[in-house]
């Protein structure tokens, strides 16, 4: 059989996601001068797009970097060496952010959440509450975990510090424009995001935006930093440029998927998004799948599906690519091997759900597991609605 070239398979990873041909051709202009009134032009329009998407009067930063470096820029802007920090990591990337803090020498207490579930705010209150000298500085959380398929109660947990005064630090790299997100109202201190996900443009570019009470926190904070400096950041920002030479086919791209986002509406992304993730985890549901995120913090931009008993990922995932063209991510950390992952954020609609399906039922059935496909699209039957009228 010809395989399936990888131009022509279909992205079901939780990023990058699929980017519109419209954005891919915008990448595709010829290189500006990053010191001009054009280039400001476009990082004005860049910018107040990412404010609506942060819902934040305060700056963002546009960094030419991934969604790692935009983290790092929250950690080494915001705190010392030897500050108390609470990383609440529920997976591989809560994880990261957590040795992240302590390569640069903060002092990082973990507060332990099951694989599975997202962060209870009651647990974070009662940590809080038992810090009664105010030690800690910043707490680590993870929008959207990428590495289990949950997603965590921001507006609960922001609202659990009480009247503590740690900084809230959280990584929104795979939920930022596809789940609720409300910087300001819910007094979020620094969000850190990038491109390739649900902002549907390549990747290369990671964002930070800082609260007031953040930018006041990074006058004192003496983490190393260089290429990360924020303060810096954002003075070229002001006048409209950089202060290194910035990823301008992905800055040409980001400004199409950003109009599209806007014009589309943010809060009707959410809508979709929400719809999208339903969608697909009742059709995997009825298909006779178990899922691994617990209901109540299923994530919204990707799905976690355990491996049936005598089932190998690693052969599953590549039947779908060979014979389908359907690219799946498997699992990360202690799940590699237990649990598979699809994502459907950001460009990702019915058609490639319902072929998503189709397929993996298909390859399921030839692995010996009885999938049950037709239940599954019956879901599909009864929920599809004209995306076009
Ligand atoms: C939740 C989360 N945080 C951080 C990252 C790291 O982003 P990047 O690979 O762009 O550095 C990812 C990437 O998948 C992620 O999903």
């Amino acid at each position: 059989m010809k395989k399936i070239p990888w131009q022509e398979q279909i992205l079901m990873i939780p990023g990058p996601t699929p980017v519109s041909s419209q954005a891919l051709l915008a990448g595709a202009q010829p290189m500006m001068n990053h010191r001009s009134s054009d280039f400001k032009k476009m990082m004005e329009e860049i910018e107040s797009g990412l404010k609506q998407v942060f819902q934040t009067q305060s700056p963002v930063m546009v960094l030419t970097t991934s969604g790692t470096g935009a983290m790092e820029a929250c950690i080494v802007n915001l705190l010392s060496p030897g500050d108390k920090v609470l990383a609440c990591p529920t997976g591989v990337f809560g994880e990261r952010f957590a040795k992240m803090a302590k390569a640069y020498g903060a002092d990082v207490e973990v507060l332990e959440t099951q694989l599975g579930y997202g962060l209870d705010p009651e647990k974070l209150r009662t940590r809080l509450k038992q810090d009664a000298r105010k030690e800690i500085k910043a707490i680590l959380i993870t929008h959207n975990e990428t590495s289990t398929g949950v997603e965590n109660d921001l507006k609960a947990l922001s609202s659990a510090r009480g009247d503590h005064p740690a900084l809230m630090l959280v990584d929104s790299v795979s939920a930022l424009g596809a789940s609720e997100l409300k910087m300001d109202a819910w007094k979020l201190d620094a969000v850190a995001s990038a491109s390739q996900k649900a902002l549907m443009a390549p990747p290369g570019l990671g964002f930070v935006a800082f609260s007031d009470k953040a930018w006041e926190a990074a006058k004192s904070a003496k983490m190393p930093k260089f290429y990360f400096d924020l303060t810096m950041a954002r003075e070229f920002q002001i006048k409209g440029e950089t202060p290194f030479t910035p990823a301008l086919p992905v800055l040409y791209a980001l400004q199409v998927s950003l109009r599209n986002l806007i014009e589309e509406g943010i809060e009707a992304s959410f809508e979709r998004h929400k719809k999208m993730a339903e969608l697909i985890q009742n059709a995997l549901t009825a298909m006779g799948l178990k899922l691994f995120a617990h209901p109540t913090y299923r994530s919204k931009t990707l799905t976690t599906i355990e491996a049936p008993a005598g089932i190998e990922v690693k052969k599953l995932r590549e039947l779908m690519k060979n014979q389908y063209g359907i690219v799946t991510a498997g699992g990360q950390g202690s799940l590699t091997d237990k649990i598979f992952r699809i994502g459907h954020m950001g460009c990702v609609r019915e058609k490639e759900l319902i072929y998503t399906i189709l397929s993996l039922g298909k390859v399921l059935q030839e692995l010996g597991f009885q999938a049950k496909t037709e239940e599954a699209l019956k879901i599909f039957v009864k929920t599809l609605t004209p995306t076009h009228s």
